[in-house]
């Protein structure tokens, strides 16, 4: 069974880890499916009906996305907001199509791993920070399996600390 990759980078040809993976992940089409938010909804105008075929269709989602503000960047949350709709995501009647299927989240963050540790100088941990998500993915009954971060990018640019992460990256969605 495939996974969905759901990728939200507002300045992709800018990137260079989100743009690593993706690259990564394109080299195995019969794995992972790509899918680039900003790509196919340039205008931010997102087709629901689409993403919910979509998301039907898979039982593993990953969203990967560059940690913005202590979240994900605006159009992942538009998606969520526009996507997990009442009826189709949860109710009481009808819904929970996304129960069950197995969801994780990958991020790059500027910051290094030691700061968002409870003794660093953000004091809390990427785990606290995306709790908002772990308890959408919960409300909606899916298996939510954590989280992958390649931190430190703002301190580490080499290719070397990059490609480091790739196969640890790939390791995450296969492991789940
Ligand atoms: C608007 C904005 C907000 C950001 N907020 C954070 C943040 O809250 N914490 C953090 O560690 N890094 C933050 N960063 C740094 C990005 O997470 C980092 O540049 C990105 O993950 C690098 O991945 P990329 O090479 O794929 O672009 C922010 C960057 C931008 C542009």
């Amino acid at each position: 069974m495939k996974t969905l990759v759901i990728v939200t980078h507002p300045t992709m040809k800018d990137s260079l880890v989100n743009k690593r993976w993706v690259e990564e992940l394109a080299k195995y089409p019969e794995k992972y499916t790509i899918h680039e938010l900003h790509k196919v909804y340039s205008d931010e105008k997102i087709d629901v009906a689409k993403e919910q075929k979509l998301v039907e269709s898979y039982d593993k989602i990953i969203f990967q996305f560059p940690f913005y503000w202590y979240s994900s960047p605006p159009l992942l949350k538009k998606w969520i907001d526009e996507v997990f709709l009442h009826g189709w995501a949860y109710g009481s009647k009808s819904g929970h199509k996304v129960a069950g299927k197995k969801i994780g989240l990958a991020i790059t963050a500027g910051g290094d791993e030691e700061g968002y540790s409870e003794s660093g100088s953000e004091q809390h941990t990427m785990t606290e920070y995306t709790r908002p998500f772990k308890r959408t993915f919960d409300f909606i009954k899916a298996d939510y399996k954590g989280l992958f971060v390649q931190y430190g990018i703002e301190y580490n640019t080499s290719e070397e600390f990059i490609e480091e992460g790739v196969p640890k990256y790939l390791e995450f969605i296969d492991n789940i």
